[in-house]
């Protein structure tokens, strides 16, 4: 590690509560219990959440995760398969005594909330996550939790409800603390080709999305979210690398929800996120997560920017790939190494060219 990553501080904190690290092992199949937390913890997540706890425990039917691939995954899975007294009996004191930060996600009824928020909040939790199926739900929940628990509350959006962002702004005017943003999308569906049948085994065959093709929707709902004045915020969807995640950090949040890339890769993964965060910080001129976060709320167009793009060609960065070539459906592009060719009449400024290029030897400056 470089003397410049090492001053880079990736310490963040959610209301109040100080977490080492951004990466957060968002509710899932690897905190089922709490030696999944604290494997986590131990490589690298600043701090984990428990999955969903619910009055019952689930029952899934078989089988409840598949791959889109992509690093995207498709699943049917319910909350937790634990009774919620062995969480709050075992496994949240268990990781707690190991010294996880342990954000407990407790769904999906107001009544749920009223049996659960205070034991999870005794049995040590550092905060809750609370999980509903439609705001109408979400909204009472908040107002039971603060009433059960002096720890703070977050609030999860769901992208799959109408406006996410106004349901942010109510839960934070209903007393909540933080909101993290998203839950997985859909329905979706996977056809298994070789037996023509859905491939998830839930009544319907459906699934929700996860993983990254998640991602630009999950950024948007966060920036919106951030847009709405909301400084505590979790992001989560699709983030399977540190690029992503300063993109999660630059549309305004504080901390960065990883599940399905931990799914696929390994609990590793968090090792590996942390250490490139530090070193594309540093390479940004970022020192913290504090500086980085919302750095691009405010460079948001008010308006559509009508112009061109000045091109600029590196040659020493250009493979010849012609990938810029092959995108251009304006055939306005041709390599013809070590010169590049633009046809100006032809090419109508669309970036496709510059956002394809894989080395860098290709940019674009907006003109107007
Ligand atoms: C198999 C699976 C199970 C999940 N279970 C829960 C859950 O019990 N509670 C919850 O709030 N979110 C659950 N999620 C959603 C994740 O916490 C997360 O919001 C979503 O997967 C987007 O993040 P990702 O793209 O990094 O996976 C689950 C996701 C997956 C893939
Ligand atoms: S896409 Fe980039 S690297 Fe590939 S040929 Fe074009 S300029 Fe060169
Ligand atoms: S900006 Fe668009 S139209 Fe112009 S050369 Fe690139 S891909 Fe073609």
């Amino acid at each position: 590690m470089s003397e410049i990553q090492k001053q880079i501080d990736l310490s963040t904190q959610i209301a109040g509560v100080k977490l080492k690290s951004p990466f957060v092992l968002a509710s899932g199949p690897l905190s089922f219990d709490a030696e999944g937390m604290i494997r986590a913890y131990r490589a690298g997540a600043g701090a984990c959440v428990t999955k969903t706890l619910r009055d019952n425990a689930a029952i899934n039917p078989v089988p409840h995760i598949g791959s889109f691939g992509r690093d995207t995954l498709i699943n049917c899975e319910k909350w937790s398969d634990f009774d919620a007294d062995i969480w709050i009996e075992k496994e949240i004191p268990k990781a707690k005594k190991e010294g996880v930060v342990v954000i407990g996600s407790i769904g999906h009824t107001p009544e749920e909330a009223k049996n659960l928020v205070k034991a999870v909040a005794d049995a040590g939790a550092d905060m809750i996550e609370l999980v509903s199926y439609s705001e109408d739900t979400m909204i009472p929940m908040v107002d039971i939790a603060c009433r059960n628990a002096n720890i703070p509350i977050i609030c999860k959006m769901s992208p799959n409800w109408p406006d996410p962002a106004s349901t942010a702004v109510k839960c934070l005017e209903a007393g909540a603390q933080a909101i993290s943003a998203i839950d997985s999308i859909g329905p979706t569906l996977k056809i298994d080709i070789y037996n023509a049948r859905p491939e998830m085994n839930s009544e319907d065959g459906y699934g929700w999305m996860s993983g990254s093709a998640i991602r630009p929707i999950a950024i948007r709902i966060v920036s919106e979210i951030a847009r709405k004045d909301c400084k505590e915020l979790i992001g989560i969807g699709g983030v399977t690398k540190a690029e992503e995640a300063v993109e999660m950090l630059m549309a305004g949040a504080g901390a960065v929800g990883v599940c399905s890339i931990a799914m696929l890769k390994g609990i590793g993964v968090f090792e590996k996120l942390n250490k490139n965060l530090s070193k594309l910080l540093a390479e940004l001129g970022y020192s913290s997560i504090e500086a980085v976060k919302g750095a691009a709320l405010p460079n948001f167009p008010k308006k559509e920017i009508i112009g061109t793009l000045d091109f600029k060609f590196d040659e020493s960065l250009c493979t010849k790939c012609k990938k810029c070539e092959i995108v251009c459906c304006y055939l306005a592009r041709k390599l013809e190494f070590p010169q590049m060719k633009l046809d100006e009449d032809l090419c109508r400024y669309c970036g496709l060219c510059i956002s394809t290029c894989p080395t860098g030897a290709l940019k674009g400056k907006v003109s107007v």
